[in-house]
């Protein structure tokens, strides 16, 4: 190539490059734009779908108070089961704390742990509980779904006087909780997260609905 040649090219890779990154430049204000428009919105949805998803939990009681923005972290380590953070939604009427939805997990299913979403009313009875995820086996474990099969509903209305705390194991194990057909591992867990969450909640109840967040205490797992 003679000098003369790349004297012509150079003026028009200029012009390309500055082409190009006007196009990125006006593309990436359209994004954050576009972003900055719709993330209330997002954060809205997003909301709403977490007030939905909690609301059913709570069997009729009645509440005031936004479920999603009245969460508390509780970090490790602490009694509830599970050794990450665990959430707790807190439910007021007016300024009464009526029931708290606890997120734990169950560290002992049969193939990994167990996610769930518990509510307990201030009377420190269970109103519902939800699996939220697990990786239990097709038709044995995952019969603790409430899409799959009723053994759930067993735990509705339950509390730490009702069956005695003594009771609190399945049937293969002396208490009074059904277990699922050639899968005992997965109830034996869930039931016993729920157990340690009602006695969680008995002891730390009011530092729940406190400001500052419970003490820390140590696992009890
Ligand atoms: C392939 C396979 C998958 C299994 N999945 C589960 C399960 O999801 N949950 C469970 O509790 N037990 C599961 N089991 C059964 C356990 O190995 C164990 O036998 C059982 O939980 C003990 O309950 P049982 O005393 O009622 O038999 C599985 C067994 C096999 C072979």
């Amino acid at each position: 190539m003679t000098a003369g040649q790349d004297k012509q090219i150079a003026p028009k890779v200029w012009a390309s490059g500055l082409i190009l990154g006007t196009l990125a430049a006006i593309c990436t204000a359209l994004v954050a734009f576009t972003y900055s428009v719709t993330v209330a919105r997002i954060v809205a949805n997003e909301q709403a779908y977490l007030e939905q998803s909690l609301a059913p939990l709570l069997a009729g009681i009645a509440y005031t108070n936004n479920l999603s923005e009245s969460t508390l972290v509780i970090p490790p380590p602490h009694a509830l089961p599970g050794n990450g953070p665990a959430i707790v939604y807190r439910v007021y009427a007016g300024d009464e704390p009526v029931a708290a939805l606890f997120v734990v997990t169950a560290r002992d299913g049969f193939s990994g742990p167990i996610k769930l979403l518990i509510g307990i009313d201030t009377s420190m009875s269970i109103t519902s509980v939800r699996i939220l995820e697990h990786q239990e086996t097709p038709g044995l474990g995952d019969l603790i779904e409430s899409s799959k099969s009723d053994w759930l509903t067993q735990l509705d209305k339950t509390s730490l006087q009702s069956p005695s705390r003594d009771s609190w194991s399945i049937k293969r194990d002396g208490g009074v909780f059904d277990q699922l057909t050639g899968a005992s591992i997965t109830p034996r867990a869930v039931i016993k997260a729920v157990k340690a969450t009602l006695l969680y909640f008995e002891k730390h109840r009011d530092s729940v609905f406190a400001v500052i967040p419970p003490p820390q205490d140590a696992a009890t797992e």
